[in-house]
This record gives structure tokens, C-alpha cells and sequence, in this order.
């Protein structure tokens, strides 16, 4: 999120990002298998480098991110929440690489480069994503503290990846685009909103969900924490429907233009760019209000759900 404006986001908020987000980078890099070319290793080099290829090729951060401020915002100790900042990170980017994948959006660019299905083959990107989200359960386990925590953070995980949130999403996602290549009537609000809130808003909900966890925040805490990612979750795939319409394809890292030709639902679609704006803004306020409870602890989550509005990649 470096390349948030520089008019609409505080100095510090940006040096904050930039500082979290090399963390996250290190301790990725220290969690990732390494690619050994000998043939004792544990894990396959081509496997281990695909892995390394999507997950270290840049990205935002934004999901470890929202989950060590969501630690810091209830007085927690932002070290503690590392291991379940990286599982989010490892679960998100074997969401991207099947997303990406030929009988999904078949597209050939994710963060700059050549999609993992391109840079490798299609059934070692299938590997890497299933292997990437297997580690980032073995990482909860290992890392989370203490043993209590690490289970509610696997059900967290597990409930915003899984077939209610994520995954459930993407099916979702694919049928409505199938309804509309079909010809079919479009859907209404209500169910394209269902559709976001599942295949992103899940597993940006997550992140807030785990931090307060690991904080040991208390239950108001929880909540509002709770209200906020599911704000900015459903604010965030908003953004991005937008950016598809109205992005740059060099500062994005991705192809634009390409929901319209898969005849995807989506906000612009449904409320066009003026009501998707409008109503991204909505959530972002909501967002903030939710944080009441936090008191000056919350600014970050604040600064953040207002940056992300202006996001350009
Ligand atoms: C892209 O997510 C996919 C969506 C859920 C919209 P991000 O915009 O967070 O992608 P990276 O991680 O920065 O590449
Ligand atoms: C993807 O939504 C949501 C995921 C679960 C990865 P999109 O298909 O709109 O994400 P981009 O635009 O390809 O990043
Ligand atoms: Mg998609
Ligand atoms: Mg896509
Ligand atoms: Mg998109």
C-alpha cells in the first residue's frame, strides 16, 4: 500500500506499512520451505520454489497487517501474532493462485509477474496452493501461544478460507458468471454483496478476529474489532471491482478490465462507479464508528480503512 497516495495518507501510517510489511517479509521467507536442490529434502524443489515464487513476489500485506494492528489496537504485543499474521498471508496467496488458474479467471499476471500457473505449470500451481494452505495451519500450531489461542485462531482461519467463506465465495462467484454468460437475469444487491463478503470480506474479517484473540482482548473488544473487518472486507473487494474498471494495470500488478469480459457481478456493474464509490465510503465510516470502543488505540485501523479507499494497487 506504499503507493497510496501521498496526499490522502499520513507519513506515519505509510512508514508504519512499510516497517510491518518487511516484517511479514522476513518471517515468510523464515517459514517457507527451502529449495534444495539435493535430493534429501522434505519438500519437492519445484513445490518449494512455486511456494516461494507466489508468496514472495510481492503483495501488500494487508491481511498480516490488519492482524498485527488488530493485536497492538487491544494493548497485545504484535511479535505474539507474527506466526498467525504469516498463516493469513500463505492462505491468501493460495487463494490468488487458484483464482488465477485457467478454469477460474485464467489470467497471467499477479503482483507484476507471470501467474504461478504461467511461471510453472498448472498442476504444480494446484500443488502450491494446497501446500500453502496446509503450512499455514502447521505454522498456527506451531507458533500460536498458548495452545487455547491457537485453536480458536485455526477455527478463525479455517471458518473465513473455508467452504462459507472463501472458497464458498469463489463457487459463488464462478456460478453468477456463469448465470450471466448464460444470459440469465442478473442478481440482485443482496446477493452480489453475499458473494463479496464471502470470497474476500471472510478472510479480511479473519485477521481482526485472530489478533484479538491472540491480544486476549475482551469481549467489546472483540466485537468491534469483528464489526470493522467485516466493513472493510466487503469496502476492500468494492475498491477492487473499481480498480478493475478504472485501474493501471502497471501500478496494480494485474490485468484491469478483464470482470466485464468474464461477466462477473460486480459493484460498478450492479451500482456503478459513482453509487460503488459511495457506498465503499459507507463501510469505510462504518468502519471507523465501529472502533469506538478501542478509544485512541484504534487510530491506526482508523488511518487504514480511510488509505484503503484510495488505493491505486
Ligand atoms: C487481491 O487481494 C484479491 C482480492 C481479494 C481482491 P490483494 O489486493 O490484497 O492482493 P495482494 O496480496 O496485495 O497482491
Ligand atoms: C478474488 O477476487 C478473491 C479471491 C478469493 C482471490 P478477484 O478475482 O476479483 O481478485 P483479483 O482481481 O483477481 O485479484
Ligand atoms: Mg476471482
Ligand atoms: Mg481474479
Ligand atoms: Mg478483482
Amino acid at each position: 500500500m506504499t503507493s497510496c497516495s501521498q496526499t490522502s495518507i499520513d507519513v506515519s501510517l505509510r512508514e508504519y506499512l512499510d516497517q510491518a510489511r518487511h516484517r511479514v517479509d522476513d518471517a515468510l521467507d523464515r517459514c517457507l520451505p527451502e529449495v534444495d536442490a539435493g535430493c534429501g529434502t522434505a519438500t519437492p524443489a519445484r513445490l518449494a520454489a512455486a511456494m516461494r515464487y507466489s508468496v514472495l513476489g510481492g503483495g501488500k500485506r494487508l491481511r498480516p497487517v490488519l492482524c498485527l494492528m488488530a493485536t497492538e489496537a487491544c494493548g497485545g504485543d504484535s511479535g505474539a501474532a507474527m506466526g498467525a499474521a504469516c498463516a493469513l498471508e500463505l492462505v491468501h496467496t493460495y487463494s490468488l493462485i487458484h483464482d488465477d488458474l485457467p478454469a477460474m479467471d485464467n489470467d497471467d499476471l499477479r503482483r507484476g509477474r507471470a501467474t504461478c500457473h504461467k511461471a510453472f505449470d498448472e498442476a504444480t500451481a494446484i500443488l502450491a496452493g494446497d501446500a500453502l494452505l496446509t503450512l499455514a495451519f502447521e505454522l498456527i500450531a506451531h507458533e500460536v501461544e498458548p495452545v487455547s489461542a491457537a485453536l480458536r485462531c485455526v477455527r478463525i482461519l479455517a471458518e473465513g478460507a473455508g467452504p462459507a467463506g472463501m472458497v464458498g465465495g469463489q463457487m459463488a462467484d464462478l456460478q453468477a458468471e456463469q448465470q450471466a454468460l448464460d444470459e440469465r437475469i442478473d442478481g440482485s444487491l443482496c446477493e452480489l454483496e453475499a458473494i463479496h463478503r464471502r470470497k474476500t470480506g471472510a478472510l479480511l474479517r479473519a485477521p481482526l478476529q485472530m489478533g484479538a484473540v491472540i491480544a486476549h482482548a475482551p469481549q467489546a473488544h472483540q466485537e468491534a474489532l469483528d464489526h470493522y473487518g467485516r466493513a472493510v472486507g466487503l469496502a476492500f473487494q468494492i475498491v477492487d471491482d473499481l480498480l478493475d474498471v478504472q485501474g493501471d494495470e502497471t501500478k496494480l500488478g494485474k490485468r484491469v478490465g478483464k470482470d466485464s469480459g468474464l461477466g462477473k457481478w460486480t459493484y460498478p456493474r450492479f451500482l456503478g462507479i459513482d453509487g460503488s464509490r459511495r457506498r465503499a465510503q459507507q463501510l469505510a465510516d462504518e468502519a471507523v464508528a465501529a472502533l469506538a470502543p478501542l478509544g485512541s488505540r484504534g487510530h491506526r485501523l482508523r488511518e487504514l480503512a480511510l488509505a484503503l479507499l484510495e488505493r491505486d494497487r
